[in-house]
């Protein structure tokens, strides 16, 4: 354990921020928090407000060696409504604060970036030096900001490291995000709706697990700049998900329904991606990291968390 490390966590009121303050505060670690909500519970310290305003991202930094930049507009739907703030907060402003960061003396940046980079690639399972195809504006911008730190660290001492984080979920998650939907969904005897066949897939990743990743990539210190999928190597499709909390909740009335995509409001079909899986060998070999938690594991954890 290396305790009273100064780290910044940008999005701490988020739900990996979150989690992530809480794991790193029992392991010792000094936690400065920012975000434009909450009232960092976790924190040592809280900064109230956006990562690049100028008197909060200087103080925050001051003596900081690691920086986890979780804040961000998330969601890949709700970003194409809303591409001109997106393009702001996502790309230029979190540029900026990269900027501010190599001027302030932090050491090490830890940016979150995202399995949606490799768009809908059919060269599975993805690996982080295959050419990234992002298709949404939310992945684009990760790509571009994946970019700008790679400069950063060919022309500066900071080191870079980028978990691309592979659907994320667990306890204290969004209400809109898939698990927890159908969770709640399936508690309120709620019917669940299913674009298209149900058969696309995704490797759920617990987040005890991807704390337990971030921490190992505040010591590694290998490479100045490295990429890494943090995903899971269970893969589920939305039909499997859906089943397994519907068995978890034997009582619900909850059924599921097939939905057009694009009907109703929901997702058009052009920002789907029939499947995603990670290959996680270079994590596994350089951070000796491997997500052990499976989904029936993880959706437990979940209904402990909230009964
Ligand atoms: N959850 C996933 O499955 C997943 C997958 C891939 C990548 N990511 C990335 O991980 C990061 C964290 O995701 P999350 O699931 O915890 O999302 P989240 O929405 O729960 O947390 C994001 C936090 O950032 C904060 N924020 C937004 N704009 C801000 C600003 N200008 N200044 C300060 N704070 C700001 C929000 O208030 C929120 O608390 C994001 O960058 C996201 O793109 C998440």
């Amino acid at each position: 354990m290396e305790s009273n490390k100064k780290i910044v966590i940008t999005g701490v009121s988020g739900f990996i921020g979150k989690n992530l303050s809480i794991y790193l505060k029992s392991k010792g670690y000094q936690i400065i928090g920012i975000d434009v909500v909450g009232e960092g519970e976790n924190c040592d310290y809280f900064y109230l407000g956006t990562f690049n305003d100028k008197n909060i991202k200087e103080k925050a930094l001051n003596g900081a060696e690691v920086v986890f930049h979780l804040g961000s507009i998330v969601g890949v739907d709700k970003c194409q409504n809303e591409s001109a703030l997106v393009k702001q907060v996502n790309f230029l402003e979190t540029i900026s604060f990269f900027d501010t960061c190599v001027e302030m003396g932090v050491k090490k940046i830890i940016f979150s970036s995202s399995s949606e980079i490799y768009g809908n690639s059919k060269d599975l399972p993805y690996k982080e030096d295959a050419i990234v195809t992002p298709i949404s504006l939310y992945a684009q911008c990760k790509r571009d900001v994946e970019a700008h730190l790679k400069k950063i660290s060919e022309n500066t001492d900071v080191k870079v490291c980028i978990p691309r984080f592979f659907n994320v979920y667990g306890p204290g998650q969004r209400a809109d995000f898939v698990v927890t939907k159908f969770i709640n969904l399936v508690k309120n005897n709620q019917n669940i709706e299913i674009y298209g066949t149900g058969l696309q897939t995704r490797s759920h990743t617990y987040v005890g697990d991807v704390v337990n990743a971030l921490e190992k990539m505040i010591s590694y210190n290998k490479n100045s700049y490295e990429i890494m999928n943090i995903g899971s190597t269970f893969e589920y499709s939305m039909n499997e998900v859906a089943k397994t909390i519907l068995d978890l909740f034997p009582n619900s009335k909850s059924k599921i329904e097939y939905v057009d995509y694009g009907s109703n409001g929901t997702r058009d079909v052009f920002l789907e991606i029939d499947r995603r899986v990670p290959l996680t060998t270079k994590a596994e070999k350089i951070l000796n990291f491997k997500a052990t938690t499976d989904l029936r594991e993880g959706v437990e954890k979940i209904i402990k968390s909230i009964t």
